[in-house]
């Protein structure tokens, strides 16, 4: 005797496993799905997409029907699709943000309140490997099972869409802005909102402050991000203040060379954090030594001691050293941080190391 067709109930709870894939939730939850139909053993679902455009509309489908042939007494599962009304769209979006604050002021996705950690890189001077860190680290955290975003806030020189393989336009839901995704790390940067990569971005400090609230607030990061690794771009102070302001929560991490002479230069990076009441949390050390083969002796080409100088003198922990190594600079230009194609060569290794000690001193709340 075959088992008798699931009853409405039960396939809503299916249903519920089944998450829309760009805003992380459960279709149930997100109040997607409009209609279920049970016939015999014809399951009949409309779902309602966001927006009719919806790029993974075939994703969608194929999870729903998927997860409901498994359901004992099912013989046929027909999906059909609609789309949200203005109106359905703007309570689905109220609900992401966690409620409406005012009719004027709609709620950020990112506060000083949520758990989200976020961990802004940091260096006193440019091209010491921030961005590098920054896609290494992410990479490293989302290897141990964290849900990991990065936001680009160097603005006028990005360098993580190329970085992380990444290039397109995000998805907008009304003034929603969906990450793009690699690898589950949710990315957002300005080169994502231009018409290519060689485009410069020619703005006064205001419009720099507006994209990075917009990236903070408009941004739906998820309410389930543990992590949030900040780019910053070199030197400035004004991105500081800004995220500061708007995320008190947030730690520094200060990336250094090893020389010795470029200490100076990194406390740079410590005073602008002293200054916006930011925490440091640790050092990396990166360009250390260069080994021309394997298992041979490491060359010093910036010289030693410069992160170990700056721990000490800063009263925090040197996370770690990563080694000069071409294999990191193909990774980015590639598209593929070396922690994702090589996690067990030593520069792989001294990123995730720097990852754990981190995750040590920022931790998420165990699940
Ligand atoms: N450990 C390393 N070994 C080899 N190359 C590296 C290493 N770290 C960074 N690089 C390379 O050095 C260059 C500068 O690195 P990156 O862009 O990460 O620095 P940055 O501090 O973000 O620079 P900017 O201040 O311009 O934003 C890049 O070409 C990168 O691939
Ligand atoms: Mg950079």
């Amino acid at each position: 005797m075959s088992a008798s067709p699931p009853d409405r109930v039960r396939v809503l709870e299916a249903l519920r496993d089944v998450q829309d894939p760009e805003l992380h939730k459960s279709i149930v939850d997100l109040d997607m799905v409009k209609e279920v139909q049970i016939r015999d053993g014809t399951v009949q679902v409309e779902a309602l997409l966001t927006i009719g455009a919806c790029p993974l509309r075939d994703s969608i489908v194929a999870s729903i029907e998927e997860r409901l042939r498994s359901l004992p007494g099912v013989r046929e599962v027909r999906v059909s699709l609609g789309v949200m009304t203005p109106d359905q769209r703007q309570a689905l979006i109220t609900k992401l943000r966690g409620g409406e604050v005012s009719a004027q002021r709609r709620s950020s996705f990112l506060t000083a309140e949520s758990a989200t950690r976020v961990i802004v890189v940091a260096s006193g001077k440019g091209g010491v490997g921030k961005s590098t860190v920054t896609v290494n680290l992410a990479a490293a955290l989302r290897r141990e099972g964290r849900r990991v975003g990065i936001m680009d806030a160097d603005v006028y020189g990005f360098s993580i869409p190329r970085m992380m393989g990444l290039s397109g336009q995000p998805t907008l839901i009304d003034q929603m802005i969906i990450p793009l995704e690699q690898d589950g790390i949710r990315v957002m940067s300005i080169g994502f909102l231009l018409p290519d990569e060689g485009e410069a971005v020619v703005w006064r400090g205001p419009m720099l402050h507006k994209t990075l609230t917009t990236f903070i607030g408009e941004v739906h990061w998820g309410d389930d991000l543990e992590y949030l690794l900040i780019d910053l771009p070199p030197g400035t102070g004004d991105v500081s203040i800004t995220l500061a302001q708007t995320l008190p929560q947030s730690h520094m991490v200060i990336v250094t060379t090893p020389q010795v002479a470029a200490v100076k230069v990194a406390q740079r990076a410590a005073k602008m954090a002293e200054k916006v009441n930011m925490e440091v949390i640790g050092i990396v050390e990166n360009m250390s030594g260069f080994r021309p083969a394997p298992g041979a002796d490491p060359v010093y080409i910036f010289g030693r001691g410069g992160g170990l100088r700056l721990a000490e003198l800063l009263g925090v922990p040197l996370l770690g050293e990563i080694p000069l190594d071409p294999a990191i600079r193909e990774g980015s230009d590639a598209g593929v941080p070396i922690v994702a194609s090589a996690p067990d060569t030593p520069a792989g290794r001294a990123f995730r190391q720097v990852a754990e000690r981190l995750a040590e001193r920022v931790p998420v709340p165990t699940r």
